[in-house]
């Protein structure tokens, strides 16, 4: 299900005409492996996915369909790389999956080299927790927000420049 809300381009800094947002209602586990294997057919190297949301938001299985749809292979070793900080995949192109949630301060994510994978155009970079290194993210991030509205019930909401997304996402 898809709800077109007014955009606040005020979060994205950016006029109202150049801002997608848009509202997912997820009603199970299941539906969120679907709906995030059809977001990745609009994906390509040099795409950035910002993650946020709290814990059980929806956030990791968001990966797995993602993933699923970029053609990675056994998607149950995707899991949060809560200890290690990244994992990368191997799919149509690398895939790089980060977690900040034990991330201290905005600096350390130069140490685990999130700047790097950012700027790769020929990877796919995604940050779980993404909001604790807001300030990092390039202008064609996809901002994605979990947030839990039942037991099995997920709201997403999607944040995106319209010139960054693919055609078949518009
Ligand atoms: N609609 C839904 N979408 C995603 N996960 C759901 C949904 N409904 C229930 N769940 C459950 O919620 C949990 C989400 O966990 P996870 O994806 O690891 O979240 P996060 O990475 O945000 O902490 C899983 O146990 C999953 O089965
Ligand atoms: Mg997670």
């Amino acid at each position: 299900m898809i709800m077109k809300k007014k955009s606040q381009a005020e979060d994205l800094g950016k006029p109202d005409s150049a801002i997608f947002k848009e509202t997912h209602v997820l009603q199970s586990p299941e539906e969120t492996l679907k709906f995030a294997k059809r977001l990745a057919a609009g994906l390509k190297p040099g795409s950035v996915l910002a993650l946020s949301g709290g814990l059980g938001s929806g956030k990791t299985t968001f990966m797995k369909g993602l993933c699923a749809g970029l053609g990675v292979r056994g998607t149950d070793e995707v899991k949060s790389p809560t200890f290690v900080l990244m994992h990368v995949y191997k799919g149509l192109c690398p895939i790089y999956h980060f977690d900040l949630y034990r991330l201290d301060s905005a600096a350390d994510a130069e140490e685990i080299g999130l700047e790097e994978c950012l700027a790769d155009a020929a990877a796919i970079t995604c940050v779980e927790w993404a909001e604790r290194a807001a300030g990092l993210f390039p202008e064609n991030t996809y901002w994605l927000k979990f947030r839990t509205a039942g037991p099995e019930t997920r709201i997403l909401e999607i944040d995106s420049l319209k010139e960054t997304r693919h055609d078949s996402q518009k």
